[in-house]
């Protein structure tokens, strides 16, 4: 049986880790945009998680992840020397990078772990990078030095003005595009609210916009239609036709709506396993 043990683990902030994986043909084969399947153990639950790094030569995947219910909860409570029971991938359509030549990168919390590769990628091919990294509090924030090391622009939002500049992603770009600045492409990954807001403004400025989209997945195939969105009419599976989309096309209410119908069951879920752990600890 393929082992895909933890090589490392480091907490980015209280809520958000990262984690490096043995996977050598992942590894071989991943793009910036693609995302792996997980399973912490034989019974759990599979979720889908972007491969915010890769390492070829050693065979190593890195994942970033925030900590907000059951799953994330028992991953995060792994430990280095461990092997996770599945990991799948790579998944999903890489992002297109080639022929751009400016593009605006902008990432909301832990969407920035996402946005971070594709911002990487686009540095190493000769693409001038505009960066934008927006979090709520100072607490929060993950990846600034590795964002300003390859970006030629990187502007530091905060909600509370504890960090950057206060105010929202939106304002940043609003800024740069009044500046003249004429992008190829504005690429946003965050909340399904703040990717939405991203792609009123750039719709304005009739800038094309490429939205990571992150519904709920259980096989990552294409089989379950679990994934599926509205985008410019038609029915798509963020797993297989994505997860990237041309943000003007999708429809975020019905986006939004589907991605919380499971609300309940989840909270539900993170409090039971929270006090699994309470109880291993006594
Ligand atoms: C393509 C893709 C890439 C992603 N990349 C990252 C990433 O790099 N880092 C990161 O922190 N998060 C990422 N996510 C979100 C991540 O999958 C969820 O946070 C995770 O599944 C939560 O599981 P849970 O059991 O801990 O929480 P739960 O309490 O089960 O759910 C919390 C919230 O997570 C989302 N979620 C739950 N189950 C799934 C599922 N099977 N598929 C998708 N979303 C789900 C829902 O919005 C839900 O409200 C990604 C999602 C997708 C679809
Ligand atoms: S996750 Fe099942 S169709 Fe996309």
């Amino acid at each position: 049986m393929i082992m895909y043990k933890i090589i490392d683990k480091e907490s980015l902030n209280p809520t958000v880790t990262r984690m490096t994986i043995e996977a050598p043909l992942i590894a071989k084969k991943a793009e910036p945009g693609q995302f792996v399947i997980l399973r912490v153990d034989e019974n759990g639950e599979r979720i889908p998680l972007t491969i915010a790094d890769y390492d070829r030569e050693n065979g190593y995947v890195t994942i970033i992840f925030q900590i907000i219910g059951s799953t994330t909860e028992k991953l995060n409570h792994m430990e280095v020397g461990e092997c996770l029971y599945d990991f799948v991938g790579p998944l999903g359509k890489p992002t297109e990078t080639e022929g751009l030549k400016k593009v605006a990168v902008v990432g909301g919390g832990v969407g920035c772990a996402i946005a971070y590769p594709v911002a990487k990628k686009l540095h190493e091919l000769g693409c001038e990078v505009h960066s934008i990294a927006g979090f709520r509090t100072q607490d929060l924030v993950i990846l600034q030095n590795e964002f300003e090391n390859i970006s030629d622009i990187f502007k530091l939002m905060s909600d509370d003005g504890s960090c950057g500049t206060k105010g929202l992603v939106t304002d940043a770009l609003k800024e740069l595009i009044e500046n003249g600045n004429k992008y190829d492409c504005v690429i946003v990954i965050g909340p399904m609210i703040m990717m939405k807001f991203v792609c009123m403004l750039t719709k304005e400025y009739n800038v094309k916009t490429i939205v990571s989209m992150n519904p709920i997945m259980v096989d990552g195939t294409g089989m379950c239609g679990g994934c599926r969105l509205t985008v410019g009419g038609e029915t798509k599976f963020a797993c297989v036709d994505g997860p990237d989309f041309d943000g003007h096309l999708v429809d975020f209410d019905e986006a939004m709506k589907r991605s919380s119908m499971y609300k309940p069951f989840e909270t539900k879920k993170r409090e039971e396993t929270c006090n699994l752990f309470k109880k291993e600890v006594l």
